[in-house]
């Protein structure tokens, strides 16, 4: 069976043209920097400061707070994420600012009297948040290995939330889909509706409160944000709103520099996030499984090809739903997972591995791309790469008072129960079990590739754990099939994390034949559509050229370079 959504046979016979994408698909090319990010504004701030003399993390920071303006869905200051950074001098690091669960949090406070967990409960509202770390993150970046003055990098941001913005489709799109939610909370719908409906593409958005925001931590730094004026606002409406917050919670948070996860495939060098995430450990997982085949022989989205790489992805699924979670309260048996005999004896059982047996679990998934990714690259030698989220679409779709940024809803990444599925249907272990003070599990995947030591690749995504296969085959495609890195990011996706048991394709991802040739094989595929938004960076080795790929799903981002 081929799923929900069949694809017209005529859409099929199209696919030879879509494998030419490498000559139709150009990135953006530039000699010195290069800033990419799913909203054109905040590559432009970030373009702004690589000219005015600023390093890859100076611009970083500038496009962390320009999307916390110009992507209300998903850049934020009320969220977390994570860093990547490869220095000009050789050094690496990752700058760790993922929330934390308050304090008063416990293991079972999502549940029911009778022990289910309460429908909305781990996404909206108070409860569902976590203590923020997007301003201690950029704080510690700019003040670790930045070059600019706080007020230089935030400057773009304020601008751009004082005398406002134009809405995008995309924006205009989720305002039209949240603005009921909008409507019920008087502080958000003073923002983000316009006189009572939802703005429209080309509207002006301005957002005084959160230009009054961005000033006072513009002056005061973190603290304002963590021991001042904005814990306060944010911990008395969390006490009006049934929340746990507390203002020890934020005088307490703390970002931090982590060593990055790496590992080696075929040649090139992975830099990625350690646990916290699990976006490193499932991503070299994966690879180091494929290392043992040879997918370009095999041929691009051939049968054999997209089996090797849909049971890749259910080992590192299942590894990282089972073993994974914050590292200050459980221990990652990273070594065993990752130990070389290990990836071969799975590539073993792959190779050992003919029919499949599914289960049969139909699950409608509706897709929540959330999240926001964007990479640079300056002309000193330094590389970015940085995701970071409110979870889903606006977080818990909460702002207190006057502060004018929307709260995350980080918490619905833990294990709120066993068994339980959240909303990425990722059913997760004890490992990944709310505690006081513990991160949740992400699958956040901000990556740095490089080459006999030179940045090659910076890439990530937005997409749940749909980000973690976004950007595995994105690095297959450039590494394995030879494709430029445009190409390698428009090029259609696919992605399998074993429970629930489908294979989502996007459109025209497989030919009809390969299609049933898998499902002959015992696989379900289902047609989603098109997920993930690949923000990545190439430089060539031969002439330093920086290479830059907005995602095609996301036409208002940018490749910006100079
Ligand atoms: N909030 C999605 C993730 O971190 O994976």
């Amino acid at each position: 069976m081929l799923g929900i959504r069949k694809i017209p046979p005529l859409l099929l016979l199209s696919f030879p043209l879509l494998c030419m994408a490498g000559d139709v698909h150009q990135p953006v090319s530039a000699s010195q920097g290069m800033v990419v990010s799913e909203q054109k504004i905040a590559s432009q701030a970030g373009v702004t400061i690589l000219r005015a003399g600023g390093n890859a993390i100076d611009a970083a920071v500038a496009v962390g707070y320009a999307l916390a303006v110009v992507n209300p869905c998903c850049g934020n200051i009320g969220g977390g994420g994570f860093m990547v950074i490869r220095l000009a001098d050789g050094r690496n690091t990752v700058i760790n600012f993922r929330e934390k669960a308050p304090l008063r949090a416990t293991q079972n406070m999502f549940l029911d009297k009778f022990g289910n967990v309460v429908p909305g409960s781990t996404t909206n509202g108070y409860l569902a948040v976590a203590v923020p770390g997007t301003v201690a993150g950029l704080e510690l970046a700019l003040t670790r290995y930045g070059t600019m003055t706080r007020r230089q990098v935030m400057e773009p941001a304020i601008l751009l939330a004082e005398n406002g913005y134009r809405v995008t489709a995309f924006d205009a799109r989720w305002f039209q889909a949240y603005a009921s939610t909008f409507r019920t909370q008087p502080n958000v719908a003073a923002i983000f509706l316009k006189q009572g409906k939802p703005y429209q593409t080309g509207d002006l958005l301005i957002q005084q409160d959160l230009a009054q925001t961005l000033k006072l931590i513009a002056e005061n730094g973190a603290h304002e944000f963590y021991k001042g004026s904005i814990a306060r606002h944010i911990v008395e409406s969390s006490n009006r709103h049934g929340g746990i917050l507390t203002l020890e919670d934020f005088s307490t948070y703390q970002a931090e520099e982590l060593s990055p996860l790496t590992c080696r495939y075929r040649g090139y060098d992975v830099l990625s996030v350690p646990p916290p995430s699990s976006g490193g450990v499932t991503l070299c997982e994966m690879l180091g499984i494929l290392q043992h085949f040879s997918l370009s022989n095999e041929g691009f989205r051939s049968a054999q090809s997209m089996q090797n790489i849909i049971e890749a992805m259910r080992y590192g699924f299942n590894d990282r739903n089972t073993f994974l979670g914050d590292p200050d309260f459980v221990k990652n048996p990273l070594e065993q997972m990752l130990s070389r005999a290990r990836m071969e004896s799975l590539a073993d059982k792959i190779k050992a591995t003919r029919l499949i047996q599914p289960e049969n679990i139909m699950i409608d998934f509706h897709e929540n791309t959330d999240t926001t990714h964007y990479s640079i690259v300056d002309r000193f030698g330094n590389a970015v790469a940085v995701t970071y989220t409110l979870n889903g679409f606006f977080g818990a779709k909460v702002i207190a008072d006057h502060t004018g940024f929307f709260l995350n809803d980080e918490m619905d990444d833990f294990t709120v129960k066993p068994g339980f599925a959240n909303k990425f249907e990722l059913v997760q272990s004890s490992a990944n079990a709310i505690s006081p003070g513990k991160r949740p599990l992400s699958s956040m995947t901000p990556v740095i590739v490089m080459k006999n030591g030179r940045v090659f690749l910076v890439l990530g995504s937005p997409g749940g754990p749909r980000i973690i296969t976004a950007v595995l085959l994105t690095l297959i495609n450039v590494i394995d099939y030879g494709m430029n890195i445009r190409a390698a990011v428009d090029a259609p996706r696919f992605h399998y994390q074993g429970t629930p048991d489908i294979v989502d394709i996007e459109p025209l991802t497989l030919s009809f034949l390969t299609s049933k040739a898998l499902e002959y094989r015992g696989y379900h595929i289902t047609t989603q559509s098109p997920w993930a938004a690949v923000e990545a960076v190439l430089i060539d080795k031969a002439n330093g050229m920086r290479y830059g790929a907005n995602d095609d799903r996301r036409p208002d981002g940018a490749a910006l370079g100079y």
